[in-house]
């Protein structure tokens, strides 16, 4: 179970400001609006497939219908975080997508072979994002995910709380947070500035790369385009050869236009409870969009999948595919590339087994039969 004894073991292994940005769990608004939410709670018990299938299908793909979403702190939580998530996701045959924040290069990241994909914001100077297209286009990467939902920012009062800005300004409460988990100071920060780099934004344009060290101000966030259009969807297009995704959707007349400005995908989510924190859940979004857009247009989802079940009933519902993020990032924090692997193995275990419950030998007999609505 990724939701008990991970969590808690990778906050004890990173610093709680880094862990805390990875479980982005806000008191003032409890749980992210997510999957975990929603109903429906239980499936319909039934026979087990597997003495009828041996479940060779599921075997074959090792990791389950599932992926490794964007997730731009992943650096933070490990030296190289980005690199452990993408070895981990190649060796179980299942995407990994680097977030535009990474802190590991594309270069590094695309050498690692598998499915790789890589996310991207829009910035306001829109040629800069143009470079990462060409980037990331020239490196083979198989889908580029157009993040749309992150454009304003976001109101964490937890990061508040616990100290975490990006770059560092020094304060009390994340010195004492760091002094508490030398482990990881030990490792993310000395032993990589010796090394690898202080986690930076490795790739932003020159003069964006900000660096984990003191903030001396000399470079600045790169503001995100927010007056972004399905224009800019529509030029993204025609840059981009391959697999294009939309991320951040949450509503069926965006899945519709998306669809209709070029995407191949969509993700429906709510950037996982942090931008906004009182949005719909994606769940619910699935219940409208995938009977009306399923067959048409690849409908992914995300937000809140912590066991096996809850990829179930993703698929369930219609979804075609589901991504992870703190699922994953909380194997990274607590042990690197064998937690991501371990991560992996379980959610792939348990969706297995819950086929099984259900009565289904391949993802393709899911449906809403299954689900106790
Ligand atoms: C620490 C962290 C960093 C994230 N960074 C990005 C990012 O750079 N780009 C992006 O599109 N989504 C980002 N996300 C959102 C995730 O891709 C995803 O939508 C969300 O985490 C799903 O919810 P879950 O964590 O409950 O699985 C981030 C999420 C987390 C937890």
């Amino acid at each position: 179970m990724i939701s008990g004894r991970w969590p808690r073991r990778a906050c004890r292994r990173a610093s709680s400001s880094s862990s805390t940005e990875g479980r982005g769990r806000d008191r003032a608004s409890g749980e992210p609006t997510c999957l975990r939410t929603g109903p429906p709670r239980a499936a319909v018990p039934g026979r087990s497939a597997r003495s009828q299938s041996g479940n060779e299908h599921l075997r074959s793909s090792r990791g389950g219908p599932f992926g490794i979403g964007p997730t731009g702190a992943a650096g933070l939580l490990w030296r190289q975080g980005e690199l452990a998530l993408a070895e981990a996701a190649a060796a179980a045959g299942i995407p990994f997508t680097l977030a535009t924040p990474s802190m590991t290069s594309m270069e590094t990241v695309a050498a690692v072979g598998g499915r790789q994909w890589y996310q991207l914001y829009l910035w306001e100077e829109v040629r800069h994002s143009y470079e990462l297209i060409a980037r990331a286009r020239d490196l083979d990467f198989e889908a580029l995910v157009v993040t749309i939902d992150h454009g304003l920012g976001h109101l964490r009062e937890h990061n508040v709380r616990n100290g975490y800005q990006f770059p560092f300004r020094p304060n009390v409460v994340a010195f004492r947070d760091m002094a508490r988990h030398p482990r990881w100071l030990y490792d993310v920060i000395l032993r990589a500035g010796l090394t690898t780099g202080l986690p930076a934004n490795v790739n932003y344009p020159e003069g964006y790369r900000r660096i984990v060290a003191l903030d001396t101000g000399t470079a600045p966030t790169p503001p995100m385009k927010i007056s972004m259009t399905w224009g800019d969807l529509e030029r993204i297009r025609t840059m981009w050869p391959r697999k294009l995704v939309v991320k951040g959707v949450m509503n069926l007349g965006d899945a519709r236009r998306a669809a209709a400005h070029g995407a191949d995908g969509v993700v429906l989510s709510n950037h996982g409870g942090r931008a906004m924190d009182s949005s719909r859940a994606p769940l619910d979004v699935l219940r409208e969009v995938a009977p009306e857009l399923g067959g048409s247009v690849t409908v992914m989802v995300d937000g809140g999948v912590r066991r096996g079940s809850d990829v179930l009933k993703a698929l369930a519902l219609g979804a075609d595919f589901v991504l992870l993020g703190r699922a994953t990032l909380y194997g990274l924090a607590a042990a690197g590339r064998s937690g991501v692997d371990k991560a992996i193995e379980i959610l792939g275990d348990q969706f297995e087994k819950t086929m099984s419950y259900v009565g289904c030998c391949r993802p393709t007999e899911l449906g809403r039969h299954v689900l106790a609505e």
